[in-house]
Formats: structure tokens, sequence, C-alpha cells
């Protein structure tokens, strides 16, 4: 076999479950040799089609496909200005088929070519919302029928309400009361402390919905019920505010799934002002940057949470899970199930069994893409849909 080189790049957009997602396959000089990588960027997908398509598969082809972090190199630095999510979910898509191909090369699974096994299964989380505080409960109970230890609870979603009192010319959509979403979050964890006991444990995403003054009283109080972390108490744009709240609260933090760029994290794990560090996988530019990530964090004590709802493809899960199972200061997994939809598009879905996550043991990241079932299930564009809120006045709320 002489130097194995990439033939071509095929971008395949898809929505098995109605959240758009982008999977890429990488074929090879080698004729039934390929891989697969997730591109997934869900709100804006078609660009980052257009983007692997127009700009990075000219660069690809014909270049060693087991030069992983030289291909990383020099896509990153192949557009100038870089670090955003577009061009990072296109260099991801690359470097996650090629290291599937690597693993396929050397008949190992992929998490061996990054030190092995050093857990034995994947803990894993999942969402349980509710419109009011025992539907949630309701919800939380059947996760831990399933075998889930972890459990993310949540009241309208992101405390989303439709309020009325509006001033006039406030248009339709779903209104926010920070005020109210405290007061109902707060009672929603003391009842399902009394009702679940402390056995689970829970976690909470704010999703950067408060002030950042707010954020930290509301992180005080938060501390009576012991979450696992408390996920996104400020934006990405407010990040020096985590100083201010590690000084006066001790409940653990995490942040991270809206990082694309290594300046927004750099401090925030040097000066330990994070717990648990969530970056989107993909969002990064894939398995070489997010073991690095990964490897950047242990000597400061912080432990991984990658980002890991339906806005992925499976073989990003395979991805994050090759690290989760090679890494000593992993903390937990975002999970999301697959449906009867993705397993047939996406054959040989990573397999969750008691609450803990498994990878494959076949070559590569053990999973596939069948092209016919994705093409039944096109991506279609929700316009409103990422627009979430507005405060109650009107003024739109980010995130
Ligand atoms: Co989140």
């Amino acid at each position: 076999m002489g130097e194995i080189t990439i033939r071509d790049v095929k971008v395949i957009p898809t929505a098995p479950r109605d959240i758009n997602l982008v999977a890429v396959k990488v074929l090879t000089s080698e004729p039934d040799l390929y891989g697969v990588g997730c591109a997934t960027f869900t709100q804006r997908s078609n660009t980052v089609v257009e983007a692997i398509e127009d700009y990075i598969k000219p660069l690809v082809i014909g270049k060693p496909v087991l030069n992983t972090e030289d291909m990383f190199q020099y896509l990153y630095g192949s557009s100038y200005w870089r670090n955003g999510p577009v061009l990072n979910n296109a260099i991801s898509g690359i470097d996650e088929a090629l290291w599937d191909i690597k693993g396929k090369i050397a008949g190992l699974p992929v998490y061996q070519l990054l030190g092995g096994k050093c857990r034995f299964g994947i803990a894993a989380y999942a969402h349980a919302d509710g419109t009011t505080k025992e539907e949630a409960e309701e919800n939380a109970r059947k996760l831990v029928e399933q075998g889930y230890k972890y459990i993310r609870v949540q009241q309208n979603t992101y405390g989303g309400e439709t309020l009325t009192d509006l001033p006039s010319g406030a248009p339709e959509g779903t209104y926010y009361d920070p005020k109210q979403y405290m007061k109902t979050t707060l009672t929603l964890f003391d009842h399902i402390r009394q009702k679940l006991g402390h056995d689970v444990e829970l976690i909470h995403d704010v999703h950067e919905r408060l002030s950042p003054i707010d954020a930290i009283n509301f992180a005080r109080e938060m501390e009576a019920f012991h979450l696992f972390f408390l996920e996104d108490l400020f934006s990405p744009e407010q990040l020096e505010w985590f100083s201010k709240v590690r000084r006066l609260s001790s409940v653990p933090l995490a942040m991270g799934e809206l990082f694309n760029n290594p300046h927004e994290w750099k401090t925030l794990i040097v000066n330990q002002n994070i717990d648990f560090i969530r970056i989107h996988t993909s969002q990064i530019g894939g398995i070489t940057a997010g073991k690095k990530m990964a490897v950047f964090c242990e000597p400061f004590g912080i432990r991984t949470a990658w980002h890991g709802p339906g806005d992925i493809t499976p073989i990003g899960v395979a991805a994050n899970i090759a690290i989760d199972i090679s890494t000593p200061n992993f903390g937990i997994q975002e999970f999301d199930g697959f449906s009867e939809a993705e397993c047939e598009v996406f054959p040989g879905c990573p397999e969750f069994r008691d609450g803990f996550l498994y990878p494959s043991e076949k070559p590569g990241l053990g999973i596939d893409i069948n092209e016919k079932a994705a093409a039944k299930y096109p991506c279609r564009y929700h316009h409103n849909k990422w627009l979430w809120a507005r405060l109650t006045d009107g003024t739109c709320v980010r995130a």
C-alpha cells in the first residue's frame, strides 16, 4: 500500500429528527476505505455545506490521510480569518473523518489512538423538562428508570413563558421574566430534592438569561440543592464575572458550549474559574481540538462535559465518546438518545445502557452513514425557531 490520500469529500446534510445535521464522508485512494465526520452547525447548516464544497474540498484532495495534526493546522490557518463556527465545523467534518480512517487503517477504535480506556463506561445525563414542577419530576423519574444517575432539570426549558400584560406593539413569541424564572427554579429544585432525594445528581442550565448580579444571587441560592453543576451562568460576553461569582459561591460551574475560539477559554481554565468545560466538539474543530482541550484542562482540575443534545450527528457523539473514555479528567457526557430514523441513517450508533454510554469496539469511530436513508430526511429551515425569547418589555434576550 503506497501513501493513502484523499480522493473526494462528500457533504451530506440530513434531518432524521427534524434537526438539521451535516455529515462528511472522506473518500480515499483505497477503493473501500473512507471515514465519516460531524460538521453540524444546526442553525446555519447550509453555510457549512458551502464552506466545505467551495473552500475545504479543493484544499484537501490529494493530501495524505494520516497527518491529522498537519491537516488541522493547515485548514485552521487557510482562511486567515479564523475561529468562527462555520469554518470550525467544516474543519471538524474533515478532522473526525480522518481519525475514523486512521483507526480503520490501524485496525483499532479511535479511542485506542487517543490513549485507550481509562474508564469503562461513560456516565451520561439527559434532560427532564416540564411546564410544571410535577411534570418535570415525572420526566426525571422516567430517566431514573432508564438508568440515568445524572439529570438536568428545567421548568419551561429556559424559563420562557407566554406572558400577558405586555406593552402594546410587542411582537408575538415567547416572553421571559428573570425574577419569575429564578423563583420558579428555586421552587422546582426544592420540590425535586424532596421527591427524588439526594441519590440522583442534578444539573441546571441558566442559559445565560440573567443579568450578572442576579446570576450571582441565584447561584448562591442554588447551593442548597447540591448541584452536580450549574451551566452557562453568564454569557460568553460576560466571562469576567466568573472570577467574581467564584469568590461568593461554591456552586460547581459549567461553561463553554458557545465557545469557538481558544481566547475564550484559556483564561477561564488557567484561573480555575469553572469546574466543567462544555464545548461542542465540532464547533472547535473536531477530535484534534477536543482532545487537546481536555489535556489542557487536566492539570487545572477541570473536567469535561461536552455539549451533546440533538444538534449533533451520532458520528459526533461517537467522536465525543472516543475522547471521554480516554480522558482522565472526564466529568460527564450530555446525551439525548437516538431516534429510530437516526439509527437508520447512522448505522452503528453508540450504545447506551443503564446510565452509561459505550464506545464501539470496531476499527475507527465504528459508525457509518447510509446516504440513501439520509436523503429521505432533507433539512428544512425554521427561521424563527432559534429566536427564543424577549423580556417583559419586549427586549430581545440572547440565547
Ligand atoms: Co446549555
